[in-house]
């Protein structure tokens, strides 16, 4: 297929009205009917620089649509559909070895590499002085270690890039250790272990079978969530190591707690100090990502978007 006549761009450095080619990974693709009774595809593109949403209007022959997983070569509109841009894939092929594409750049990661975030957890494990709490944490982390390099820690909101679930973590657990000099008296074995603990169920909450890329919700994560998850596992580590009652239900609570509101899928908020402190730590890490990211491709001294996971709020950048 020609594709001439157009620039190859990453998804970030497109602009409403352009044409362009891209070279990215699908996503997520579902078959969608329009308000006229068509069927479209509707899917979500990445590359390393971001993800956009795409619309592919004839899906007449759905076997050769693009599917979740594929690389593929695009050439389409860049338009606009209710404040984000949206791109109107009109050509588009699987990358072939000519396009020397690198799947690396394909996939939105963590800034860190997955090694270097897992000695970050293991000193951490090393830093927590209770030993039924430190081999009850060591459990959990071994029965999901399988998942932990490359997962990430959402399917669309705040860490949904490879290796996520470390760059949270770790990231939360950094924060944690600041604090511990403002806060000297918490109890940071517990502190640790609920960080290290609070999101480690996304890894089977969330499928993410494409070298990191979250595809949709489990089964079992659409049924019962990570929280609820991670206290069962919580319950068989607990078992297993031999950890007393007491410790397993305070570990349990700063699980069941940490999303703070009923409506977030917290059945209570917390009720100790170190479950207030992990929760903050996640809100605090969730925040700082999703600012950070809003602001990614925004202009000095102009405003982002409204963004849905901020209130709707749009986002200041400053000049100086
Ligand atoms: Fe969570
Ligand atoms: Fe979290």
């Amino acid at each position: 297929m020609n594709m001439d006549g157009a620039e190859i761009k990453k998804l970030s450095q497109l602009t409403k009205g352009e044409t362009a080619i891209v070279f990215c990974l699908v996503r997520s693709m579902n078959i969608k009917t329009s308000t006229n009774n068509k069927s479209y595809g509707d899917y979500t593109l990445c590359d390393a620089s971001g993800e956009m949403n795409a619309k592919l209007w004839d899906v007449s022959d759905e076997d050769a649509c693009p599917k979740v997983g594929d690389v593929i070569k695009v050439k389409g509109l860049v338009t606009e559909w209710q404040n984000n841009l949206q791109l109107r894939m009109d050509k588009f092929r699987p990358v072939s070895d000519e396009d020397e594409v690198d799947l690396s750049q394909m996939i939105p990661s963590a800034p860190y590499p997955p090694e270097e975030m897992l000695a970050t957890i293991k000193e951490y494990l090393a830093k927590i002085k209770d030993d039924s709490i430190r081999k009850l944490t060591v459990e959990v982390l071994r029965e999901y270690a399988e998942y932990l390099p490359l997962h990430p820690a959402a399917l669309h909101n705040h860490h949904a890039i490879r290796s996520g679930l470390l760059y949270h973590t770790t990231t939360m657990l950094k924060a944690a250790d600041a604090l511990h000099t403002v806060y000297p008296d918490l109890d940071y074995d517990l502190v640790y272990a609920g960080v290290i603990m609070h999101d480690i169920c996304k890894t089977v909450e969330i499928n993410a079978e494409n070298a990191g890329i979250a595809t949709e919700y489990s089964r079992d994560g659409l049924l019962l969530g990570h929280i609820v998850q991670g206290i069962i596992a919580i319950e068989k580590a607990g078992e297993k190591v031999g950890c007393d009652q007491e410790k397993i239900a305070m570990i349990q609570h700063m699980l069941l707690s940490h999303h703070y509101e009923p409506e977030f899928g917290s059945p209570r908020r917390p009720m100790f100090p170190e479950a207030e402190l992990v929760h903050y730590l996640d809100m605090i890490d969730t925040r700082m990502y999703d600012m950070d990211k809003a602001l990614g491709d925004v202009e000095e001294g102009k405003f982002s978007p409204s963004i849905w996971t901020l209130h709707k709020r749009r986002l200041y950048k400053k000049t100086f």
